[in-house]
C-alpha cells in the first residue's frame, strides 16, 4: 500500500479544485475528479496535519462498497484507474494513484441520507430528552450504543460551508425533495445499510451508523448513489470486541486523535493543534488495520 503524503492537491497547470474538508473535486462539466487526500478532521475542525495513506485507504473502501452495492443502486463511479481519466491528469498519476475517482457529475439532493442501527451521537442526545431519533419514537430503556431494533433513516439538512448539520424529520425530508424520492432514498439507504453491516461484522466491525448521499444523473434523470460509500470519514466503526452498550465507544479510526485532543484539553475552537508524530503513526496503523479487517487485505 502506498502511503506518500498528500494533504492536497497542486496541479499548477490544472483549474483550481473545489476543496472540502477531505476531498479535492475537480470540475470537468459533465464529470468530476474527487481526490481523496489525507486531511483528517476531528470535533469539526480540519488538522494541520494529514495521517500519510488515509486518503487511499478511504478511496479503496469507497470503491469496494460501489462494487459491492452495483445490484441495489448504480452509482458515479467511472473508475479509479488514472490511465482512464482525462490526459491532463495523467502526468499527476503518481499523486493520483489508489486516491482518485472519476465520477459522473450529478445534482446532488439537498439532504443527507443518514441511516443508524445503534444509538450514539446526536441520536443518542435526543433520545436521552425526548426517547425520540428525528421524530421517530423509539423502544424505551435503550442506553447509549444500543443496538436497535431495526435501523432508522434520519435525514439531516446539508451544512454551509462551517455550519453543522442540522437532523430533520422525515416530513421534513419529503418537503424539501418530495414524498416520492424521500421514499426511495430511504428505502435504498436502509437496504445498503443492512447489507454492509451484516458484512463487516462477520470482520470485526460494527458500522453503527452511515451516510449516504444521493445525486440526479443530467442526461438520464436517474436517481444515483454518489460521494463516498461507508467509509470511516462517513460512518461510526466500532471495533467488535471492544462494544458494550452503556457507554461510548472507541472508534476503529480516530481514536488516537480524539485522546490526544482531550489530553491536552484543546477547547475544540480551531485551530486544531498540530498532531505528535508518534499519534500520526499510530493512526495510521489504525486505519491499515481496519481496512486489513474489512477487505481481508
Ligand atoms: N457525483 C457527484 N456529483 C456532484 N457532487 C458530488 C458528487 N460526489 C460528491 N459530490 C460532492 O463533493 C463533495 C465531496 O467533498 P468532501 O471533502 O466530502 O466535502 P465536505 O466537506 O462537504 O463533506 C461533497 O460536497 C459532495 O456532495
Ligand atoms: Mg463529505
Amino acid at each position: 500500500m502506498g502511503t506518500n503524503l498528500l494533504e492536497r492537491t497542486d496541479f499548477s497547470d490544472l483549474p483550481e479544485p473545489a476543496r472540502g474538508k477531505v476531498r479535492d473535486i475537480f470540475d470537468l462539466g459533465d464529470m468530476l475528479v474527487l481526490v481523496t487526500t489525507d486531511r483528517i478532521s476531528a470535533y469539526d475542525s480540519i488538522l494541520p496535519n494529514g495521517i500519510p495513506g488515509k486518503g487511499i485507504v478511504l478511496n479503496r473502501i469507497s470503491e469496494f462498497w460501489f462494487n459491492k452495492t452495483g445490484d441495489l443502486i448504480k452509482n458515479h463511479l467511472i473508475t479509479t484507474d488514472v490511465d482512464d481519466f482525462p490526459h491532463e491528469f495523467h502526468k499527476y498519476a503518481n499523486e493520483l494513484e489508489g486516491r482518485s475517482m472519476l465520477v459522473k457529475k450529478t445534482r446532488p439532493l439537498e439532504i443527507e441520507c443518514i441511516v443508524r442501527g445503534y444509538l450514539s451521537g446526536s441520536g443518542w442526545n435526543e433520545y436521552k430528552d425526548t426517547g425520540t431519533v428525528c421524530g421517530i419514537k423509539l423502544t424505551e430503556g435503550l442506553l447509549e450504543s444500543s443496538k436497535l431494533e431495526s435501523p432508522v433513516f434520519t435525514p439531516s439538512t446539508k451544512a454551509v460551508e462551517g455550519d453543522h448539520d442540522e437532523n430533520i424529520s422525515f416530513e421534513t425530508a419529503c418537503g424539501i425533495i418530495g414524498e416520492e424520492l424521500a421514499e426511495k432514498v430511504r428505502d435504498i439507504s436502509i437496504n445498503i445499510y443492512n447489507m454492509a453491516r451484516d458484512y463487516a461484522i462477520d470482520k470485526g466491525i460494527i458500522i453503527a451508523d452511515t451516510k449516504f448521499e444521493f445525486g440526479i444523473e443530467e442526461e438520464t434523470g436517474e436517481l444515483i448513489l454518489i460521494d463516498e460509500v461507508l467509509t470511516p470519514d462517513s460512518s461510526r466503526f466500532w471495533p467488535v470486541e471492544d462494544y458494550e452498550a452503556g457507554r461510548g465507544q472507541k472508534s476503529f479510526d480516530k481514536q488516537f486523535v480524539r485522546d490526544y485532543l482531550n489530553s491536552i484539553n484543546w477547547d475544540r475552537t480551531p485551530p486544531a493543534p498540530e498532531l505528535p508524530a508518534d499519534i500520526v503513526s499510530k493512526t495510521k496503523e489504525k486505519y491499515e488495520s481496519m481496512i486489513g479487517y474489512l477487505l481481508n487485505v
